[in-house]
C-alpha cells in the first residue's frame, strides 16, 4: 500500500527530491565527503548557494531592489526580528486572519507599538476581514499570505500604501506571486521548500535603512545582506535541498503550472467536502487556502477514529491542529494528484460506513 503524506510541516518532499538526498548522503567507494560534511566557505558549497539564490531570485522574479536573505530560526524568529529591525519609532500594523497572524502580533507589541487594523478573529476566522484605518505612523502592514492552521489565505496581497510585510511560511513558491510588490516576506523551508533550517526572508533594499544602529550584529538585517547570508555557519544541508526543489519546480514548468495544478486539486477536495452531508469546512470559498484545507465530521467524536482509519489506509498527517480540532489536509508542491483523489475516496467511504 502506497503512503500518502499531509503533514502540515515538516512536509512530503518531492519523490525525486528524497532520492536525490539519499543519493548525496550515501557514502562512495572513496568515502569522498558528502554535501553535509563539506566547509560552507569552500568552492564546492559555494556554487550550491550561488545557484540557490539565482534560481529564487528567478522564481520569485525580484530584481536588484530587493535582497534575499537564507536565515536560522523560523518564521517564529522573524516574527520578533522584522518589528525589531523596520518599526523602531514607529507603529507595526496586523491584519488578523488567523492563529499565526496573532503570534507575530504577540511578538511585535514585545518590540514596540503594534495595531491591529482588521481582525476576523470575531467572526472565528473564516473570512477576510475589511481593512480599516492605518496609524499615520505605520511601518508596514504585516498579513499572513496563507493561515496554514484556519485555511484562510489572501487570493493576492492587500492594497495599502505602505510596505507590506508577509508571512509566507505555508503558500511560499506555491503560485505565482507578486514578490516584487512586498517590502518584506519571509518563509521556512519545510512546507515547500525542502527541509527544516532555512528561513527565507525577502526585503526591499531601501528599508534596510531604517534599521536602528546598536542591534546585536546577528539580529541586523544587513549583516546578512553584506555577507551572502553566511554569517554563521548556514543550515547546508537544507540549502542543498531547497536548491534541488527549485531544480525540481522548473522541470515541472515553474510556478504557472505549479499553481494550476494546486488550484484544480484544492477545489477537487473542497467540491468533495461540499458535496458531503458529514464532512464541512467553514471558510468562505474566496479565500479558502489552496494548500491547507481544515474539515471536520458532522459528528466529532468521530475525529479520532477517522484519522486513525485514514492511517490505515496509508493517509498521513491528516490530525487538526489543535488549536483547532478536526482533521486538516496540507496540499503543499509535493503532495501528488493520486495523493488528494486517494483522500477523497477514503472521506466518502468513511462517511458512507459511518450512515
Ligand atoms: C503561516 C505560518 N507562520 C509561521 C509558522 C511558524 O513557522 P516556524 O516553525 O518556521 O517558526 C508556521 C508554521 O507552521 C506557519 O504556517
Amino acid at each position: 500500500m502506497n503512503a500518502f503524506n499531509f503533514s502540515a510541516g515538516p512536509a512530503a518532499l518531492p519523490g525525486p527530491v528524497r532520492e536525490r538526498l539519499a543519493e548525496a548522503l550515501r557514502p562512495d567507494q572513496r568515502g569522498t565527503p558528502s554535501v553535509a560534511e563539506i566547509s560552507h566557505r569552500g568552492a564546492r558549497f559555494g556554487a550550491i548557494a550561488e545557484e540557490l539564490l539565482a534560481r529564487l531570485r528567478a522564481l520569485t522574479g525580484v530584481g536588484d531592489e530587493h535582497e534575499i536573505l537564507l536565515l536560522h530560526g523560523g518564521a517564529n524568529l522573524q516574527f520578533a526580528w522584522l518589528p525589531m529591525n523596520l518599526a523602531v519609532g514607529r507603529t507595526a500594523a496586523y491584519v488578523l486572519t488567523g492563529h499565526w497572524g496573532e503570534k507575530a502580533l504577540a511578538e511585535a507589541r514585545r518590540v514596540g507599538p503594534a495595531e491591529v487594523v482588521a481582525s476576523a478573529a470575531d467572526g472565528g476566522y473564516v473570512d477576510l476581514p475589511e481593512l480599516g484605518h492605518l496609524p499615520p505612523d505605520s511601518a508596514y502592514l504585516h498579513y499572513t499570505g496563507n493561515e496554514t492552521i484556519h485555511g484562510v489565505q489572501y487570493p493576492a496581497p492587500p492594497v495599502v500604501g505602505v510596505p507590506l510585510a508577509a508571512d509566507l511560511s505555508s503558500e511560499f513558491l506555491s503560485r505565482p506571486y507578486p514578490y516584487d510588490a512586498l517590502g518584506f516576506a519571509y518563509a521556512g523551508a519545510q512546507k515547500n521548500l525542502g527541509i527544516a533550517g532555512l528561513t527565507v526572508v525577502l526585503i526591499r533594499r531601501d528599508l534596510l535603512d531604517r534599521i536602528p544602529d546598536g542591534l546585536p550584529k546577528y539580529l541586523d538585517y544587513r549583516t546578512w545582506a553584506s555577507s551572502g547570508s553566511m554569517y554563521n555557519t548556514p543550515a547546508t544541508l537544507a540549502w542543498y535541498v531547497a536548491l534541488e526543489v527549485l531544480r525540481w519546480i522548473e522541470d515541472g514548468g515553474g510556478l504557472s503550472a505549479l499553481g494550476t495544478r494546486n488550484a484544480a486539486r484544492a477545489s477537487r477536495l473542497y467540491a468533495a467536502i461540499d458535496a458531503s452531508e458529514f464532512w464541512s469546512n467553514p471558510v468562505a470559498e474566496h479565500c479558502r487556502s489552496v494548500m491547507n484545507v481544515p474539515f471536520f465530521a458532522a459528528d466529532e467524536r468521530l475525529t479520532m477514529a477517522a484519522v486513525a482509519a485514514a492511517e490505515d489506509a496509508g493517509l498521513i498527517g491528516l490530525k487538526g491542529h489543535r488549536a483547532l480540532g478536526g482533521l486538516r489536509a496540507s496540499l503543499y508542491n509535493a503532495v501528488d494528484d493520486e495523493a488528494v483523489e486517494t483522500l477523497i475516496d477514503f472521506l466518502k467511504e468513511f462517511e458512507r460506513s459511518r450512515s
